[in-house]
């Protein structure tokens, strides 16, 4: 038997998520059971999106009216493991199919130990690619990139694309993409450093930095009524921003709305851009959406952004923070921005 620690929700945030809302468990793990393994934790993975599952508004997030989609139905309640993807290593098992050392995924949770019984989601990683790039720009997250620009956005060569929160992990990775099929890409991303990153590295044609410069102004200069696809992962005051400069049939890609999630006090949603009849005056189309549609193009993303990234045309970076008890702390640096790239943890 040994002590093992976890993250608890300790209360529901009211408003921006704070340290104070989790707290610290141990629990005991004891030798794999028949049929068990135990794995020990080694990464934990962040998402904007795991705000979410911290409160208790279920209409917000969809799951009233039955409909859940995967990822978004999730709820963690006040006193149990926090959720969220995590990477650990096989360290004992009494299962044929797990062997010490073997590395699986799964949504784990904030814990530094998980049992593995017969029931357990996970997926095995390939031991061949390093596990922040297996979690970031070849997983989910550049995944998630991939199908909104190419099937939900379908931006082709010549056309301007516009990718907010673009210096995240989804946006660097959705801008590069348009980038590569030869699209003229703008970003909105907050600060100087992550502005001349997306220049320097992701080769952006320009970058807005919303901190510093009137977002509506900028897009109103760079790109006049001419943005045929806007990937959003913002919502807000950039949302709105792009639907006044919309071209005529342009699509915008809902990834995300980050600057919603974390600002909700009771539960109500926040308002929407005040200017929705762009979108009927330029025939523009609006589609939220979600990675796990798209199963059978995985394997085409997958093998796409592989070679890309072999190849070195993809750059990416990821945030990644040490020890478990900074679990908190790293999660909280998606809302504040702290985050320069895919947000990870190391144990
Ligand atoms: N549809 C899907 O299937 C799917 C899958 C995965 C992720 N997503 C969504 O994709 C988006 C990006 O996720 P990610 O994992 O790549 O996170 P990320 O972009 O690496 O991190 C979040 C970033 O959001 C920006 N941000 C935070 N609060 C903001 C605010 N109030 N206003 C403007 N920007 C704000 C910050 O960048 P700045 O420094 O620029 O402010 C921060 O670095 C999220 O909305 C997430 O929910 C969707």
């Amino acid at each position: 038997v040994i002590g093992s620690r976890q993250w608890i929700l300790a209360r529901r945030p009211r408003g921006p998520v704070q340290a104070g809302d989790f707290a610290l468990r141990e629990e005991a793990v004891f030798e794999p059971g028949e049929g068990e393994a135990v794995a020990a934790t080694r990464w934990l993975s962040f998402e904007p999106a795991m705000r979410g599952w911290l409160d208790d508004a279920p209409d917000r997030w969809g799951r009233t009216a039955g409909v859940a989609a995967p990822g978004y139905g999730v709820t963690v309640d006040v006193g149990e493991v926090v959720k969220g993807p995590a990477v650990a290593e096989v360290v004992a098992s009494r299962r044929p199919d797990l062997h010490p050392g073997d590395l699986v995924r799964g949504l784990f949770g904030w814990r530094e130990h998980v049992s593995l019984g017969t029931g357990a989601g996970f997926q095995r990683l390939d031991p061949s690619v390093p596990v922040p790039v297996a979690l970031g720009v070849l997983g989910g997250t550049g995944l998630t990139a991939y199908m909104g620009i190419v099937s939900v956005g379908s931006a082709v060569a010549g056309e301007t694309v516009v990718v907010s929160g673009a210096a995240g992990a989804v946006g660097s990775v959705a801008g590069q993409i348009a980038r590569i099929r030869g699209c003229r890409v703008i970003g909105i991303a907050g600060g100087a450093e992550k502005r001349r990153w997306l220049l320097e590295a992701c080769r952006f044609d320009e970058v807005v930095d919303y901190k510093a410069e009137d977002v509506a102004v900028r897009l109103r200069q760079l790109c006049p009524d001419s943005i045929d696809v806007y990937f959003d992962n913002v919502g807000g005051p950039a949302l709105e921003a792009a639907i006044a400069n919309m071209a005529v049939h342009g699509r915008i890609v809902l990834c995300g709305l980050v600057s919603s999630y974390d600002s909700a006090r009771d539960g109500t949603s926040p308002g929407g851009p005040g200017n929705l009849f762009h979108l009927i005056a330029r025939r523009v189309s609006m589609q939220g959406y979600l990675l796990s549609d798209y199963a059978d193009r995985l394997p085409e993303a997958a093998a796409w952004l592989r070679d890309r990234e072999a190849a070195g045309e993809l750059a990416h970076r990821e945030d990644i923070a040490e020890g478990f008890e900074q679990a908190p702390a790293a999660f909280l640096r998606l809302f504040s921005g702290a985050n320069q790239g895919k947000q990870l943890l190391r144990l």
